[in-house]
């Protein structure tokens, strides 16, 4: 059934200004997009005796979109490793071994799901485990929660324990046929997914840069220039490389549809490659406090000679928390040690409108346009008691965001729809 939503609405343009109205209506159809989105007063007469869903002066925006995610690491956030190379071996990968197993993989795959929609998340792009079951649970959650979401299966031929290693040959027959059973269908998308350059043969990243090439519309993740030990391991594994951003690049691995987790110390030379050939690097800042793996520059990524598109993600589980606002936030922590001071308006734009495109769904959610789905979340700026007495003497819609990005996190998600429907309630969760 038509229902709208009533709300603060708030939405960002291509170039990134906010679209806000005070009082704001959302027309929703039994489709699950978008019909209209407007002022309240100039609600068209068709749809003033649908259903509301009125949420007084909170926030009605696009659902975040979180750009780098790892389903299999749903459980280990805050994992004490020393390092990058010593949290993988001892608690990542022995944790995601357990996904071989598919009764495992569905029932995190649903409980994964919950926890994105409980902290607002409604698309993301995901690393699986090595273990086709596990890609295939969380297609199938995504599907029946009507969600756009892209995934692979994660290639690793070496350098991991064997629970957790697939050899090129099985990695490329099942990242196939797994595009082939779901990409384009509904609301998802395949990401071909060679974990990082450490865990992956040369022939592993030459059938990488080959399914890039040969499946239309696929993504491609996997992880760049991170952290020192990281970086110095790449250089002994490819000696003949410029640098770790030239190893993917001799496999094809750079392009418009290819996005590349943390790039925290990339050179310029690095950079002039990823802007030439329209990668995307993606902004992990509460991983990359955690990890002690580097501040990442986004200014430095940004420089106008030679852009490089910039997304932004929790990094689940070295990132510490599933939250889109605590990730902001942490991402304006890291900017401002770097010596630039991001606005709320540019970090909120790109976790909804920027990572949307960055993922090539911006066709379809990260703003509130007809035509679209509608992916929402309502954020309560009065969520807890510090926020309460913060927005006294918050001033402006800014001023507001950036207290939700500072002091927000799950307890300021009101509620999450998903393709239309309501699938997070916080006064009923
Ligand atoms: N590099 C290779 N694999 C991973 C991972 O799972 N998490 C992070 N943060 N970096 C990686
Ligand atoms: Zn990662």
């Amino acid at each position: 059934m038509t229902h709208v939503v009533t709300g603060q609405t708030l939405s960002f343009t291509a170039g990134g200004s906010p679209v806000h109205e005070g009082r704001g209506a959302i027309a929703v159809g039994d489709d699950g997009t978008v019909l209209w989105s407007g002022p309240q007063p100039l609600l068209p007469h068709a749809f003033r005796q649908a259903e509301r869903h009125d949420y007084g002066d909170m926030i009605v925006m696009p659902g975040f979109v979180d750009a780098h995610i790892h389903f299999p690491q749903f459980r280990i956030l805050a994992a004490p490793g020393k390092d990058l190379l010593d949290w993988l071996t001892r608690f990542t990968f022995p944790e995601e071994s357990r996904y071989a197993d598919p009764a495992h993989a569905k029932e995190a795959a649903r409980l994964f799901l919950a926890r994105l929609f409980r902290h607002g998340t409604t698309s993301a792009l995901a690393f699986c485990s090595v273990h086709k079951a596990c890609a295939d649970a969380l297609f199938a959650a995504a599907e029946s929660a009507g969600m756009a979401l892209v995934t692979g299966k994660t290639m690793m031929d070496r350098n991991a324990i064997p629970a957790v290693q697939d050899d090129p040959e099985t990695g490329a027959r099942e990242s196939e046929e797994l595009y082939r059973a779901w990409h384009g269908r509904g609301r998802l998308r395949y990401a071909v997914t060679p974990r990082f350059a450490v865990t992956s043969s040369d022939a592993q990243l030459r059938v990488s840069g080959e399914l890039l090439s040969a499946l239309p519309g696929a993504l491609m993740q996997t992880h760049l220039s991170e952290s020192p030990g990281e970086i110095a391991f790449v250089a002994s594994l490819f000696p003949n490389a410029k640098d770790y951003t030239d190893v993917y690049d001799s496999f094809g691995l750079l392009s418009g549809r290819s996005l590349f987790a943390h790039g925290i110390h990339l050179s310029e030379r690095e950079c002039a490659r990823l802007s030439e050939t329209g990668s995307t690097v993606v902004h992990c800042p509460t991983s990359n406090t955690f990890l002690g793996s580097g501040l990442m520059s986004m200014p430095h990524l940004r420089k106008a000679e030679r852009p490089v598109h910039v997304g932004i993600a929790t990094d689940v589980g070295g990132g510490t928390s599933y939250s889109m606002l605590a990730t902001l936030g942490e991402a304006y922590k890291v900017q401002m040690l770097v010596g630039y001071k991001p606005s709320a308006f540019e970090l909120f734009a790109m976790a909804t409108r920027g990572n949307a495109e960055r993922l090539r769904i911006g066709h379809e959610t990260g703003a509130l346009e007809p035509g679209k789905f509608a992916d929402l979340v309502v954020l309560d700026p009065r969520a807890t008691p510090v926020l309460e007495s913060r927005q006294e003497v918050s001033e402006t819609l800014e001023d507001v965001l950036f207290s939700l990005m500072i002091l927000g996190d799950d307890r300021a998600v009101r509620a999450t729809y998903v393709k239309g429907r309501k699938l997070h309630d916080r006064l009923t969760a």
